[in-house]
């Protein structure tokens, strides 16, 4: 991706805005993200993938914002969606909910409704039991159901083990042996359409041939339904391009495209990809201030005002973001870590790194934060979640105020009565 994040003369820019000017105006922890940057990114893989008939459905997890949300559904995408909330988010920008498709291993019996009654693509559906669930909800309803197995092609794929998806040991999926006898019983049914089989393998995976595997498997699955007169319309690859952090290779995407293009020419299927992570981290930075340089007898402390409830992903899978100074100071590098406020002792946000002179006040930025950040930001130790901020050019627009301790007690307390349950 083109760094929209740059510096320039001793001082860190998003686009043509100063980060600092950011820090001023919307304060800190807050999450910044280049509006060109996410676009280009989109365009990128959608001119990659010329020539083949596809689908960029954005995976809504890796992040939620609305504003963010909208600008995709502008430039043409659909959504993968994991929840009832996810649904609610493109209701409301007024996405085309025949552009939706809805993964996940535990979709309620409300969740299907939702999804039923929003008229959406297809249900990815991860078990015997749930498409159990979906066929009796759309009794119910009296609605006809996309769906699409969601096979687990037992494929190994280098990333972390805890977003590795794609083995038969893992909870995703169905074998493809049962995929075929869940497809004849679903062809029985008057209430389920078959639409397509799909397959999400893992994330943060740099290469191509792993995919290649993937999208094989499933050809060979749909030519077996194909001889059993099941015609299938959607190949669904799921996502999980890997991106750049900090030495990472960029994943291909025109090595995937050539291959996808030579596989899939002459065929009926349309394809559908799932990407998130690689249309907005390199996209999205955190803006935190530093608070302390604590030194202790064996190690220096950067104590910064954001944590693990800001950014969970090093606490959660070591991962590792590069940390800048916004304005560098004159002086030594040092070897430090960089830490938040949290009691918790895997509340870092780098760890070991060589940095320039940091002093209180300073201003930092970890950068390709834009994905699966603010998503799995949480309140832990009562703590507020950040701004969210987009800039387009010179303007920096503000898409989330800053939560407030009041917004944390207003769901609490005794005059709060029991839910219903649902
Ligand atoms: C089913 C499915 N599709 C797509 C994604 C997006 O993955 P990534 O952000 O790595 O592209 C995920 C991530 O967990 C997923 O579970």
């Amino acid at each position: 991706m083109d760094s929209f994040f740059s510096e320039q003369a001793g001082e860190w820019f998003c686009e043509a805005v100063p980060l600092a000017s950011i820090a001023e105006r919307f304060g800190t922890p807050t999450y910044v993200y280049s509006q060109a940057a996410i676009l280009g990114q989109f365009r990128r893989l959608q001119g990659a993938l010329e020539g083949v008939a596809a689908l960029i459905c954005y995976s809504v997890k890796a992040n939620s914002n609305l504003r963010i949300l909208r600008l995709l559904r502008d430039a043409g995408a659909g959504f993968d969606i994991v929840s009832a909330g996810e649904l609610a988010r493109l209701e409301r920008i007024g996405a085309d909910p025949r552009q939706v498709v809805f993964s996940g291993v535990g979709k309620t019996a409300a969740e299907i409704d939702a999804a039923l009654a929003a008229g959406i693509l297809m249900f990815n559906v991860e078990s015997a039991e749930e498409l159990g669930l979906i066929e009796a909800r759309a009794c119910h309803l009296d609605r006809l159901a996309g769906i699409s197995l969601r096979i687990n092609p037992d494929v190994e794929a280098a990333t972390h083990p805890y977003i590795a998806t794609g083995r038969a040991i893992h909870k995703f999926g169905v074998p493809p042996e049962e995929a075929l006898a869940l497809y004849r019983r679903a062809a029985a049914s008057p209430l389920l359409r078959l639409r397509g089989l799909a397959c999400h393998i893992g994330s943060q995976i740099l290469q191509v041939d792993p995919f290649a595997r993937a999208l094989d498997e499933m050809l060979e699955l749909a030519g077996r339904l194909r001889a059993e007169g099941l015609e299938l319309d959607y190949l669904d690859l799921g996502g999980g391009y890997g991106i750049r952090y900090r030495r990472e290779e960029p994943f291909d995407f025109a090595r995937l495209a050539a291959h996808l293009r030579r596989r899939l020419e002459g065929s009926r299927y349309r394809l559908i990809v799932e990407p998130g992570r690689a249309l907005v981290g390199e996209a999205g930075v955190l803006l935190a201030r530093v608070l302390y340089v604590k030194r202790n007898p064996a190690k220096r402390f950067i104590v910064v005002d954001a944590g693990m409830s800001d950014l969970l992903r090093p606490a959660l899978y070591g991962s590792q973001h590069e940390v800048v100074p916004v304005r560098r100071r004159a002086g030594p590098a040092h070897r430090a870590d960089v830490v938040g406020p949290i009691c918790e002792t895997a509340d870092f946000l780098a760890q070991d790194r060589e940095l320039p002179e940091l002093a209180g006040g300073d201003l930092v930025a970890i950068l390709t934060a834009g994905a699966y950040g603010y998503s799995l930001a949480s309140n832990y130790n009562s703590r507020p979640r950040p701004a969210e901020v987009l800039v387009d050019g010179r303007t920096a627009r503000p898409i989330r105020r800053r939560e407030t301790v009041e917004d944390l007690l207003a769901t609490e307390g005794d005059q709060i009565g029991g839910d219903a349950p649902r």
